[in-house]
């Protein structure tokens, strides 16, 4: 028995060490310790020893268990840890070489303004915020002032869901990046700045409306924030975007259930050879919808309305992108012709910084 247990430790011991790969680790594995391994049928054997016998070999047997469980784990890392060299070793990439001349790919310019909002009002110390684009209608009207029987909802042509069959509440498509001001103001504590740009949706076709949409919210809530603020965050942003200091803007008095006081705001353009230019005053173009936010809004949040202040603004990317850069019909956006992104597309290098010109 003594041989026989020394005599089988010393060749399991050898022939872990020499398994060349982890399947014939595995087998040896099965060989010693599964169901019909060798040492399995010695720790069997346990159970007819006379106490005696057991004492002695008992020991011995579990020794030789532990001693192979050991080295198999042992052998198995240092196998896994060559594959792994090894792997690394194969996959090397040169940084150094140079990229493609002739990427086959565009950045959509909706994705290219997105960068180029991002990147302007991060300098103005706003961060960037998501919600879901399939809400509830809380958060995307009743939270906003805009109760069930508001003519507002007629007004925003809402793809609904149908209703769950538990009771459940219909969910919709967002009609506008607001409800995002919601989620915003319920999980964060003033002071806010953030921007929320995204898909939006309501039913509507034509030239210049498509059933989705982009749009970019604009949030900020402080202690003594005035309209001053936002006229001058807007300006801000529409010189940095347009790249011209000649921008003017007229803010108009309009209405949002959400603001109090409400502007609309027009950018102004005018004609050069033919063709409507940003700058100058010769004409008007709305450009977004704004407002200090309603009381009842900061209330609906849980923050008190006395203590906190602040502005918001929703604008559509789509037109912003339009304007900058020559598009005249919104749904070529979306059309996915190629010919389209090769022209309007941007490089993947060109990526907006304020001191390269967000325009890249
Ligand atoms: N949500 C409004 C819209 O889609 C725009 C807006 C946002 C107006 C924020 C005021 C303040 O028309």
């Amino acid at each position: 028995m003594t041989t026989d247990i020394d005599q089988l430790r010393q060749d399991l011991l050898a022939s872990v060490d020499a398994a060349m790969s982890l399947d014939a680790l595995e087998s040896l594995r099965v060989h010693a310790l599964g169901k019909q391994g060798a040492v399995t049928a010695l720790l069997k054997t346990l159970g007819k020893m006379s106490p005696e016998e057991r004492q002695s070999e008992g020991p011995r047997i579990h020794g030789l268990r532990e001693a192979v469980t050991e080295a198999i784990a042992a052998r198995k890392a240092a196998l896994e840890g060559a594959a792994l060299e090894a792997r690394l070793a194969a996959e090397v990439k040169d940084m150094t070489l140079p990229v493609d001349a002739t990427p086959q790919g565009s950045v959509h310019p909706v994705s290219q303004v997105m960068d180029e909002l991002a990147e302007i009002f991060a300098d103005l110390g706003f961060s960037v915020a998501t919600g879901p684009e399939i809400e509830d209608d809380w958060h995307n009207f009743t939270a906003l002032n805009i109760p069930d029987t508001h003519p507002a909802r007629a007004m925003h042509d809402t793809f609904y869901f149908p209703e769950g069959e538990d009771g459940a509440q219909k969910m919709l498509l967002r009609t506008h990046t607001s409800p995002v001001q919601i989620r915003t103001m319920v999980q964060q504590k003033p002071p806010i700045r953030i921007i929320a740009p995204g898909r939006t949706y309501r039913s509507d076709s034509d030239a210049t409306h498509t059933p989705m949409f982009h749009q970019i919210e604009g949030l900020v809530i402080d202690k003594g924030i005035t309209l001053g603020h936002l006229k001058w965050t807007l300006e801000t942003f529409l010189k940095a975007f347009f790249e011209r200091d000649d921008i003017v803007l007229r803010l108009r008095p309009s209405y949002f259930p959400f603001t109090e006081p409400s502007a609309e705001v027009d950018v102004g353009f005018s004609i050069e050879k033919g063709k409507r230019v940003i700058g100058g005053s010769e004409g008007w173009m709305e450009v977004l919808g704004s407002g200090m936010v309603h009381p009842k809004v900061i209330a609906a949040c849980g923050l008190d309305p006395e203590e906190w202040q602040g502005f918001a603004f929703g604008c559509g990317i789509d037109r912003l992108a339009m304007l900058k850069y020559g598009m005249d019909d919104l749904r070529a956006f979306f059309d996915g012709d190629l010919r389209w992104l090769r022209h309007y597309g941007f490089s993947a290098l060109d990526v907006p910084t304020l001191s390269g010109g967000v325009g890249a």
